[in-house]
């Protein structure tokens, strides 16, 4: 179903103690009565202790990555089971630097999404070009391609289980912004995307999230347009005022 969601996927930032800080600001702050559906996404190590300090609460928590594997040797990775076990039920996949910093390719990135959703997990998907894309208006074939090779081999029925992040890689953490129109444009395109492979039902309910420099003073105008349920937000996500202002605007 369709929801407004607000996402603040916190990379690699945050102690344990600035965890629960923020954790402790954050449900202080967030009004009641937002229409919002809130997600954290702390580090892998401050996980456990997130779903503890936030089992009373309507917030939802995050991983940022899964292995694709059950299990196995593999140094230093965390799998779905794992994660299920201490009760994070929602993975963030495919974000633009685990791409280009550690070489997820579409493919890969299908594998986690199976991997995720055999667990009944939530998959936060996220795609979107680069500047260079949108600079030779390329960037519709890559959104498109990056959908079709990463997520669209899932059956109809896993679609209740996924929700979609655009995210211009030109837009991370850059300061610079998609405009309100460019926003739009894209996501009636992926809206679109999704409607031709899977039908309208599905194409209407499927969240679609934007993301890349989303502040306080832009969210609203973001948030406003028809086809963006809501954000996934990363450096303003790790101060609680900031993050508030941008679930309020909602
Ligand atoms: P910024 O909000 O810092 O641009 O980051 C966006 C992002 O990458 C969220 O996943």
């Amino acid at each position: 179903m369709r929801k407004k969601i607000v996402a603040g996927n916190w990379k690699m930032h945050k102690n344990a103690e600035q965890t629960e800080d923020l954790l402790n600001e954050l449900i202080a702050q967030i009004p009641t009565e937002t229409i919002a559906q809130v997600i954290v996404a702390p580090t892998f190590v401050n996980l456990a202790s997130a779903v503890d300090h936030l089992e009373f609460t309507a917030i939802i928590v995050a991983a940022q990555n899964v292995h694709q594997a059950e299990s196995g040797a593999f140094t230093g990775e965390i799998s779905a089971d794992m994660l299920t076990g201490i009760g994070v039920n929602t993975v963030i996949l495919g974000h633009s630097e685990r791409r280009a910093i550690f070489n997820e390719t579409d493919g890969l990135i299908a594998s986690k999404v199976n991997t995720a959703l055999k667990h009944d997990m939530t998959v936060i998907f996220c795609f979107g070009e680069e500047l260079k894309d949108r600079q030779s208006g390329n960037h519709f074939n890559i959104v498109e391609n990056q959908l079709k090779d990463g997520l669209f081999h899932i059956e109809n029925t896993a679609w209740e289980k996924v929700v979609l992040a655009y995210e211009p890689v030109w837009a991370i953490g850059t300061g610079e912004t998609a405009s309100p129109e460019q926003a739009q444009d894209m996501h009636e395109f992926i809206r679109e995307t999704v409607r031709k492979a899977f039908g309208s039902d599905i194409a209407e309910d499927v969240t679609i999230l934007y993301g890349g420099s989303v502040k306080p003073d832009n969210a609203k105008e973001i948030f406003s347009k028809p086809d963006v349920d809501g954000g996934l937000i990363g450096g303003a996500a790790l101060n609680a005022k900031d993050f508030v202002a941008i679930i309020t605007a909602i």
